[in-house]
């Protein structure tokens, strides 16, 4: 299936493929969603029809990238906001038969607005939830069409199979949306929102530096059968994230934990030929995290450790790599791990020489079920 760019010519600037540029238009993509979102006094205005005070509870559909999107919009909208949320996989949504109480937000992810599972799951929807709203890259798409209300990401067309400024783009949405529903409920904010908001572009493009640092660390990846991910509470999706575009672009078996979950099961799979990836900026949940990474180390695993200068004083002793991210508010630090996410991802498909934009077997939008 083609992919229309109505009236759009979309080369790759420069750039080797297109997953690199999009990559490094995540700056300016991540900037124009805060623009299109926040007023001159950093109010969040959104279309009518989407009103957080009618809202009780939070239903996210999505498949792929756009799925763990909704699963980091969890833990916003539960900690920030305190309304409860059930995410789902688009394509077993409805064999739930989910019970849909009143004030109800459906709310449904997708880059393309044309992945036909999530637009069944959106119908199965119709009638059942008080508002049904679509998060869609491409606002003439099917599920912009099918919706009540329509929340663009802004992130301009993406051509590159594994989506990359899409993703950062839903989330920077969907946590105006975890703040704006906090605001209607009377809650304070995380400490430093909105401000910290408008920190975020130039924290992305500081941390796209890391790339030769990524690149380094990923022609020793390249050679390994089985990699793992794990994160920790907002960061843990972030893991999965990681895991599903390192096996998208370089065929690597790659698997996200979280990583308390480590003990439970797949601490079995650790010896010296599988490398550990551990997402860990230095927040509360730090010392936890880096507790299951000293068990991954001390059964001989291989660790790249991604965390900021602070985690990387305390905890860098004994890795193999350590990539240094810029200090981030706790709130935004899932948008920014999503960038070395993404590299490794091109980095390793690069030195493994697959095909980075078009990897085999997958396409674009998918508009089958
Ligand atoms: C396909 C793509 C993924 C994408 C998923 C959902 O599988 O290869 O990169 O995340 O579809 O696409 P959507 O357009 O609904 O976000």
């Amino acid at each position: 299936r083609q992919i229309k760019l109505e009236n759009t010519r979309v080369d790759k600037d420069g750039h080797k493929h297109f997953m690199a540029k999009e990559i490094a238009e995540q700056p300016v993509a991540v900037d124009t969603a805060l623009k299109a979102y926040l007023d001159e006094n950093d109010a969040i205005t959104l279309p009518d029809g989407l009103d957080f005070t009618q809202i009780e509870r939070l239903s996210l559909v999505a498949c792929g990238t756009a799925y763990y999107a909704c699963m980091v919009a969890k833990y916003w909208f539960e900690t920030i906001a305190r309304l409860p949320v059930e995410v789902d996989v688009a394509s077993e949504f409805r064999y739930r038969e989910p019970p849909v109480s009143p004030g109800t937000l459906a709310l449904f992810v997708s880059q393309s607005g044309e992945t036909a599972d999530t637009l069944a799951a959106l119908l199965y929807m119709r009638d059942k939830a008080d508002v049904i709203a679509g998060l869609v890259n491409v606002p003439e798409s099917s599920i912009a069409r099918e919706s009540d209300v329509v929340l663009p990401i802004h992130a301009g067309p993406e051509i590159s199979v594994a989506s990359t400024k899409a993703f950062t783009c839903q989330l920077t949405v969907l946590l105006l949306l975890a703040i704006k529903a906090a605001k209607a409920k009377g809650l304070p904010l995380p400490e430093g929102m909105p401000d910290d908001l408008h920190a975020l572009p130039g924290l992305i493009h500081q941390s796209l530096a890391s790339e030769a640092q990524i690149a380094a660390a990923c022609r020793d990846l390249a050679n390994a059968r089985d990699i793992i991910f794990l994160g920790r509470g907002a960061l843990y999706p972030l893991a999965l994230e990681g895991a599903l575009k390192l096996k998208e672009l370089s065929y690597i078996h790659a698997e996200g934990y979280a990583s308390g979950e480590l003990k439970h099961g797949p601490i079995a799979l650790i010896d010296e030929s599988v490398p550990v990836i551990v997402m860990a900026p230095k927040d509360a949940l730090f010392e936890k995290t880096i507790s299951n990474m000293q068990e991954v180390m001390a059964r001989g695993g291989r660790v790249v450790l991604i965390t900021d200068a602070d985690g990387a004083r305390e905890a860098a002793d004994g890795t193999a790599d350590v990539i240094t991210l810029p200090k981030v508010p706790d709130t935004l630090a899932p948008i920014l791990y999503a960038i070395p996410a993404q590299q490794i991802a091109y980095f390793t498909a690069i030195a493994k020489g697959t095909d980075v934009d078009q990897p085999r077997n997958l396409a674009k939008s998918v508009t089958v079920e």
